[in-house]
């Protein structure tokens, strides 16, 4: 089945392309990120809409015992931070911490913001601008997607650990981009998107690569390693309804590349996705996560 796309290009007055629309989906342009999944109003609504379901998955909002320091006034970042929705649920409940919420892309909120809460556009691959040893809290959630594999552990990790302070907590929540199923769609789908990142030098299962990164890094007195495994389908009750519905609008978030990768034409690759959609009811398919909380050493 041959592929047939419509791409068209944006570009800013003095010529440098903006950003790109593939049959409706709006992505960035930038050469320098391998960061493939849209960038739109349906990207903030799935990830903003799994922001609920999350807290109950992992119970709370983070594990790192940095309440204390929150309720008396610290400054936390969320690196990646997408709709910006954890930064605003944090910073609702500690109004005495400063919180700073950084995105690549245009999709970060403007309105209505509480006035403990700063959004800004950048690249952390161009290193973020802030001192060292900035931060009592450096998040970062579900951004194996985001960099090559020698990215992470040559600039993402390096500056997350430079922005924390000295007894200051790097939290990062991570999911296996590889779906474990049973099912024959899911299965095809899930090697496609295998050989697909790995062809970019993403290592889809990074979350447990990231222990191993820190303690490498010899700056921690405490790195603690949680996984949990989410079983998708509705009979696995609102978790497992929600986190289904999280993996396929975002398998649909990537239907930009990866359908031109799978060399499917886009109504074909969304047939597959329904199929899948309908063979999780009856098969086992599992999304695994990781939760990694590091101390820095005083
Ligand atoms: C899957 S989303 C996760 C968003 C958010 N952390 C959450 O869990 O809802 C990944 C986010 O990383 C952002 N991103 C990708 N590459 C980035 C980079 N190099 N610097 C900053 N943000 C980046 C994307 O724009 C996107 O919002």
């Amino acid at each position: 089945m041959g592929c047939c796309c419509s791409r068209r290009f944006f570009e800013e007055e003095n010529g440098t392309v903006r950003y790109q629309l593939i049959n409706g989906r709006r992505y960035h342009n930038l050469s320098s990120s391998v960061y493939f999944l849209a960038n739109d109003d349906e990207e903030v609504y799935r990830l903003s809409r799994y922001h609920n379901a999350i807290k109950d998955i992992w119970v709370g909002l983070f594990h790192s015992p940095v309440e204390e320091k929150l309720r008396q006034g610290a400054r936390v970042i969320d690196i990646g931070c997408g709709s910006g929705i954890w930064i605003l649920d944090v910073a609702r409940q500690y109004p005495n911490s400063n919180f700073v919420g950084i995105d690549i892309s245009p999709i970060l909120p403007t309105e209505g913001l509480p006035s403990n809460v700063t959004f800004i556009q950048y690249n952390v691959l161009d290193g973020l601008p802030f001192e060292d040893s900035s931060f009592d809290l450096v998040h970062q959630k579900f951004m194996v997607c985001a960099f090559t594999e020698v990215q992470w552990e040559e600039k993402v990790i390096p500056e997350l650990i430079r922005l924390t302070r000295p007894d200051g907590w790097i939290e990062i929540l991570e999911a296996d981009a590889i779906l474990i199923s049973d099912g024959t769609v899911t299965r095809r789908i899930a090697k496609a998107f295998h050989d697909f990142l790995v062809s970019k030098g993403i290592n889809p299962s990074i979350g447990k690569e990231i222990p191993r990164i820190f303690e490498n890094s010899n700056m921690f007195s405490e790195i603690k390693h949680r996984q949990k495994t989410i079983k998708l389908g509705k009979r696995h009750g609102e978790s497992g309804e929600e986190t289904l519905r999280f993996c396929i609008s975002g398998l649909s978030s990537a239907r930009g590349t990866l359908s031109t990768s799978m060399n499917l034409m886009p109504e074909h690759y969304d047939a597959l996705i329904e199929t899948m959609i309908i063979e999780t009811e009856k098969c086992s398919t599992d999304f695994i996560q990781h939760r990694i909380c590091a101390h820095k050493r005083i």
